[in-house]
């Protein structure tokens, strides 16, 4: 199905200067880039975000991280957007990333994993609009 799903380019990766290699990935495996900002997240934005995550014992740290600098934060459509863009990405620990995907390739530990994306299309619809407003998407 057409789908879109909400991709995030972390602080690492902005950081290494990787934010076009990683946008040709998904261009080239005929995702769209149909929404796309540059943004340095507060804490209490991450927190928002990541607010699924709270009871967890990385959330601190991830919510450090996520605001430690500016990320990009993008919507993605395509055919099995939600998969394809996960399959890009390879597992959410680079050590156990297939080689050749995002995270084998920039990544250097599962807090540093260079790319977030959505899980599901519910998380993904959600994930959207936490970012974005209706106005700012360009699909076509
Ligand atoms: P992300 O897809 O952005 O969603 C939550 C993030 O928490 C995840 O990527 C990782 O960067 C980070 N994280 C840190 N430790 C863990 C863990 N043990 N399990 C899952 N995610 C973790």
């Amino acid at each position: 199905a057409l789908e879109r799903t909400l991709s995030i380019v972390k602080p690492d990766a902005v950081a290494k200067n990787v934010i076009g290699e990683i946008y040709s990935r998904f261009e080239k495996a005929g995702l769209k880039i149909v929404a796309a900002k540059m943004k340095h997240l507060s804490r209490a934005e991450a927190e928002g975000f990541y607010a699924v995550h709270r009871e967890r014992p990385f959330f601190n740290a991830l919510v450090e991280f996520m605001s430690s600098g500016p990320v990009t934060i993008q919507a993605l459509e395509g055919e099995d957007a939600i998969a394809k863009n996960r399959e890009l990405m390879g597992a959410t620990n680079p050590k156990e990333a297939a080689a050749g995907t995002i995270r084998a390739d920039f990544a250097d530990s599962i807090d540093a994993n260079a790319v977030h994306g959505s899980d599901a299309a519910e998380t993904a619809a959600q994930e959207i609009a936490y970012f974005f407003e209706p106005n700012e998407i360009f699909s076509r």
